[in-house]
């Protein structure tokens, strides 16, 4: 029978080699470990059946069973907890080894971003502060804590909404936060960012340092081929610690000469997020980095202006096409949002 400490075991050789992998190719194998060792440790709580998401005003929160398999996006994890890491690395050189407090808003379940960084370094280094919404994911990231014998690394663990919360007492030196999807719709990434981000010491880390959205021209394939040639338009909207809350983004280009041979053109937008430094996920890799078609253009649509309308949190991305033709407002989206994801729906396998 293995005892409590080779679980405890097993968890930090995973961690380890996420931490250690080269591509997400690599990386498949730990995650779907951890995810193994921490369901387990959950006592099989988190059915994916589940769906109780909440509906805030600023974006939807993740149900407990959405926010578990987010663990099985696998670039997304992998580039996070190795983000992080980094990031406590620059933290503890910056601010002169003091311990550093890190703020983990929605932590979901599994906390797998806190979790990952307990073996690397100890508790007179980095502690966590655990948050999430959902009372089902605080209780269970508090039994994993317990499980795992982590409390001194881990010493809060608070049931709050982080659109609004408000630290009490020090202040952290690093907030973590992954409460998007794609091209930043439906979930709140935008709001907390804009909340949390000033609650940090002066001179603190915010991680994803960075989401970049940005619109690009594809060329349908050429037979044979998968993807079409790529070319940059412009940026629709940047995420950032000093973004202000409640901006309302508008971004304005003028459709380009079609070069394909096939008469015809599209038009997307990709999403990038720098999580610490050169440590990013490249769109197309994950599923929260995964492009967004906006629409088809041909030769007769060549010089139209085209408005991108980003609302931090809306459902929607809008945007609208001014032509000769009438004026067009479009509503993009989806087909489907993270919180009704299932194991089993995570397309992004590496390649
Ligand atoms: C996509 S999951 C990520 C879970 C986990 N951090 C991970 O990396 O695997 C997002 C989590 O954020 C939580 N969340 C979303 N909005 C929140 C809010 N305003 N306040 C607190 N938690 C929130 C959800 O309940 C969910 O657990």
């Amino acid at each position: 029978m293995r005892s409590g400490s080779d679980t405890k075991r097993e968890l930090g050789e995973s961690f380890k080699k996420i931490l250690d992998s080269a591509s997400a190719k690599g990386a498949i194998r730990p995650i779907k470990k951890v995810h193994k060792l921490l369901y387990d440790a959950a006592g099989g709580r988190t059915p994916y059946s589940d769906k109780d998401s909440t509906q805030l005003k600023s974006g939807l929160a993740v149900s407990p069973s959405g926010a578990a398999a987010c663990l099985l996006d696998y670039e997304r994890t992998r580039q996070f907890v190795r983000g992080l890491n980094m990031a406590i690395t620059e933290a503890r050189k910056h601010f002169h080894d003091e311990v550093i407090q890190v703020l983990y808003a929605g932590c979901g379940p599994f906390a797998p971003l806190a979790i990952a960084q307990c073996w690397t370094f100890s508790p007179d280094k980095v502690q966590f502060t655990l948050l999430d919404i959902h009372e089902t994911s605080v209780d269970i990231a508090r039994a994993i804590v317990q499980s795992f014998d982590l409390k001194r690394h881990c010493p809060r663990i608070i049931k709050a909404d982080a659109t609004k919360y408000k630290c009490q007492g020090a202040r952290p030196h690093i907030v973590v936060t992954e409460t998007m999807m794609s091209t930043l719709m439906y979930e709140p990434q935008a709001a907390i960012t804009a909340n949390l981000a000033p609650e940090m010491r002066h001179g603190g880390i915010f991680v994803p340092e960075e989401v970049a959205l940005d619109a690009y021209i594809e060329e349908p394939p050429e037979s044979g081929h998968l993807d079409g040639p790529k070319r940059p338009l412009g940026l629709v909207f940047r995420l950032t610690k000093d973004t202000r809350p409640n901006a309302k983004i508008k971004s304005e280009f003028a459709l380009p000469a079609v070069k394909s041979k096939k008469g015809f053109e599209n038009l997307l937008i990709s999403t990038r997020v720098r999580v610490f430094g050169n440590i990013a996920i490249e769109p197309d890799t994950a599923e929260i980095t995964k492009s967004l078609f906006v629409t088809s253009f041909d030769r007769e649509d060549e010089g139209s202006l085209v408005a991108m309308e980003y609302v931090p949190g809306d459902t929607f991305l809008k945007y609208v096409m001014q032509g000769d033709g009438p004026f067009k407002e479009t509503r993009l989206a989806f087909p489907a949002v993270r919180s009704e994801f299932t194991e089993g729906q995570l397309s992004f396998r590496p390649k």
